[in-house]
């Protein structure tokens, strides 16, 4: 497996398991499958509803001595409602009491758009706060409240652009470690990875495999197949690979971390496996030539008739 060696001398396997989707009575068992398979690395988030049944999970496997918690590494997120600076430290306790643990290794700033306090999904305008209400810059006071206080090891964000990055150093007292924003080969996100190697800035990468699974809101219906793209599966052809491992084994050569989900045990198994995988430079040529910038997970549904935001300023494209 490949780490992430930080500074402070953490260590971040490169790849680990996505929990988006991962439904209430199928994901502890897949977090128990994974940990026998391996995986040392968990990405959750409160808002996928699924936080206490991750925790017993992983609860169960340290109390059977299966597992220390230095052993692993576990990401949530701080969802749009508890943007406002006093806000943050609280949202994060929540998430501990969740998955019962006493720190997070990684919190991130879920997305860069807040909600008025305890509005989920908004579903009207009014229930957004613009950037002037809730500006970025406060949310990130809060999350460096979280991390002084020990409740998390590392602070990043999540969906952010280079610009949004800048903006966020120029008053930032900590630095960001990571930025996960969605990444595959149809959204290479070419640039922005070199802005974050520059800045030392671990790119992890979601929706690595397209997210076929997900809810109906987040889908169109000409959207292109990536698992069954032709050039993905020749080179799982010429290998023996799946389309799935030539996939992530893409995203770990390029030095981002990936986050596949699955609950399904052969495929968290397969997937796993991509890690000792290696493209050859023809392969990886040729997957960084599918590149068309197309977002499955595409923002609209942020940016209704009347929100603060757009997907102009969502994106900063
Ligand atoms: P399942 O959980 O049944 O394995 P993403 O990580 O991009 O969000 O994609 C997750 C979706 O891809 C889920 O529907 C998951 O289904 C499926 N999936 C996970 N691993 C693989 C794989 N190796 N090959 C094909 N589909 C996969």
């Amino acid at each position: 497996m490949k780490f992430f060696e930080l500074e402070g001398g953490a260590r971040w396997p490169a790849l680990g398991l996505g929990t988006w989707k991962s439904a209430p009575g199928e994901v502890a068992n897949a977090i128990a499958e994974a940990i026998e398979i391996g995986y040392r690395h968990f990405d959750c988030s409160p808002i996928y509803g699924n936080e206490p049944e991750i925790g017993q999970a992983l609860s169960t496997a340290m109390d059977s001595g299966a597992l220390k918690r230095e052993e692993f590494w576990v990401t949530s997120k701080l969802w749009n409602s508890d943007h406002l600076r006093g806000d943050v430290v609280p949202a994060l306790k929540r998430t501990l009491a969740d998955l019962r643990l006493d720190y997070l290794d990684l919190y991130l700033v879920h997305w860069p758009v807040a909600h008025r306090p305890g509005v989920g999904f908004p579903e009207s305008p009014e229930e957004f706060l613009s950037p002037d209400d809730a500006p970025i810059a406060a949310t990130w006071a809060g999350m460096e409240e979280a991390l002084n206080a020990g409740l998390c090891k590392h602070i990043g964000v999540s969906n952010f652009s280079r610009k949004k990055i800048e903006a966020l150093l120029q008053s930032a007292k900590m630095r960001p470690v990571a930025n996960q924003v969605e990444c595959h080969p149809f959204l290479a996100q070419r640039g922005l990875l070199d802005y974050c190697n520059e800045q030392n800035i671990v790119l992890t990468a979601y929706s690595p495999l397209g997210s076929k699974d997900r809810p109906d809101f987040v889908k169109h219906d000409d959207e292109p197949g990536l698992l069954d793209s032709p050039v993905i599966l020749d080179i799982a052809d010429k290998h023996g690979f799946t389309a799935g491992q030539v996939i992530l084994a893409w995203a770990l050569q390029r030095n981002t971390s990936v986050i596949p989900k699955s609950t399904n045990p052969g495929r968290l198994r397969e997937n796993f496996a991509a890690a000792q995988i290696t493209l050859d430079d023809g392969d990886m040529v040729a997957i960084d030539g599918m590149d068309r910038h197309y977002r499955f997970v595409d923002g609209t549904f942020w940016c209704p008739e009347g929100s603060p935001y757009t997907l102009e300023n969502l994106w900063d494209e």
